[in-house]
């Protein structure tokens, strides 16, 4: 009877204020607004709630709590869904269901809703995400349901007196937060079309980057980024500045089909310039400071963390042991790496680190070499001789 609802101020999220009280006779309607650095202004969007029948209109600023609680652990794991989404979307998602729930337990509301279509991969992490920290709520999902197309939706609202902005609407869906961008839809659901560069926010398109390249250090903390050029950032302000030098060179752009929760293959364009250069930089800095064994291993987890995250699974078990797994390898991986950002591409072009376990000494061709030469040829015989014994066998020789 009483609900809390995601509401971002779009459309459908508006649609659902009326939707849910005359259609599923909802009495209160409490509307939640996430400030995940997406740059909205949340006061117009506060108050446009109240207007149109909420009896709350909460908004939260959790942008720190994306960053250090969300971003952080996935750049640690080097994610990349289908080796290139950095999950820039995906990961805002376990947050708002957080929040969502904090707020219904709060409010004593016993369900929550928000705005998510029946074909997309935001609905099954909010719903998961929300059944995870509170197995009591019922989720409500209108515009899963409702069978009503956008101009409909727009009609099915005016009826209850919502007035929407005559502006000429964009045939693309996007997602934007701090740390990206997603966009979809419209033209670019032919993956033929080129993406046109009006969609690009977060990004400068090459001809329009500078001529000359600039080179950044990015320091790293136990697997965390911590500072550019030396200078001391805090998480959010370190991401803002990113964002900025390497969106500048036209760094962060993606282009791809990818293969979504419920078996559908979609057309995504991103931008996410901080994300991807951390997530290159920090997976350089673990090849100076962990061995060849764990890094090998880590692949592997990798992968399987990118998508959990993807699919919705970012409160479950498997996850949290995951988790340990990759806090645990992290301990040593301190230190800088230093970047050379130029038409589009960050190219890592130098790492060093108390931790490292390069060792110069054993790696020169020089005279300083300390490696046993002698220690190679019966290293080799012993490697292989379960092959030579096969081959043997197998030629009869
Ligand atoms: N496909 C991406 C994901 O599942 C982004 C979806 C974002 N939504 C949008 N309206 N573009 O994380
Ligand atoms: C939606 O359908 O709600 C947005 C797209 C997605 O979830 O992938």
């Amino acid at each position: 009877n009483k609900v809390v609802l995601a509401y971002s101020g779009g459309v459908d999220t508006t649609v659902c204020i009326p939707y849910l009280k005359n259609e599923w006779g909802v009495k209160e309607v409490i509307t939640l607004a996430a400030d995940l650095g997406q740059g909205d202004e949340l006061d117009p969007i506060q108050k446009k709630a109240l207007k149109y029948g909420a009896v709350e209109s909460l908004v939260e600023d959790a942008t720190e709590s994306f960053v250090v609680d969300y971003a952080f652990p996935a750049i640690q794991a080097n994610t990349l869904y289908e080796n290139r989404y950095p999950l820039s979307t995906a990961l805002a998602r376990p947050l708002i269901a957080k929040l969502l729930v904090d707020a219904a337990e709060k409010y004593g509301a016993d369900a929550v809703a928000h705005g998510c279509t029946a074909k997309g991969n935001d609905q099954v992490r909010f719903d998961l995400g929300i059944m995870a920290l509170n197995p009591k709520l019922k989720v409500l999902a209108p515009a899963r349901e409702w069978g009503m197309s956008r101009e409909e939706a727009i009609s099915y609202g005016e009826k209850f007196g919502l007035e929407f902005p005559v502006k000429k609407s964009s045939p693309f869906s996007i997602d934007r937060n701090l740390l990206g961008r997603s966009i979809e839809a419209g033209p670019l659901e032919d993956p033929m079309v080129e993406p046109p560069e009006e969609i690009f926010v977060m990004t400068k398109a090459i001809a329009d980057t500078p001529d000359e390249p600039e080179y950044i250090i990015i320091g790293f903390e136990k697997g965390l980024p911590v500072s550019i050029n030396g200078e001391k950032l805090a998480p959010v302000a370190l991401i803002t500045k990113l964002n900025d030098l390497a969106g500048k060179h036209g760094i962060g752009r993606i282009d791809m089909l990818e293969n979504r929760v419920v078996g559908i293959k979609s057309r995504e364009i991103y931008e996410a310039p901080a994300l991807l250069v951390l997530i290159h930089a920090h997976r350089d800095l673990e090849s100076l400071t962990l061995t060849g064994d764990v890094t090998q291993y880590k692949r592997g987890i990798e992968q399987s963390y990118g998508e959990l995250i993807y699919q919705g699974l970012w409160y479950s078990p498997l996850k949290a042991a995951l988790d340990g797994f990759i806090q645990q390898t992290q301990e040593r991986v301190s230190g800088e790496v230093r970047i050379k950002l130029f038409k589009g591409n960050a190219v890592i072009v130098g790492r060093q680190s108390d931790n490292s376990i390069y060792a110069p000494d054993l790696a020169t061709y020089g005279a300083e070499d300390e490696f046993d030469h002698k220690a190679a040829e019966g290293f080799i015989y012993i490697w292989g001789l379960p092959t030579r014994v096969w081959s043997q066998k197998t030629r009869g020789m």
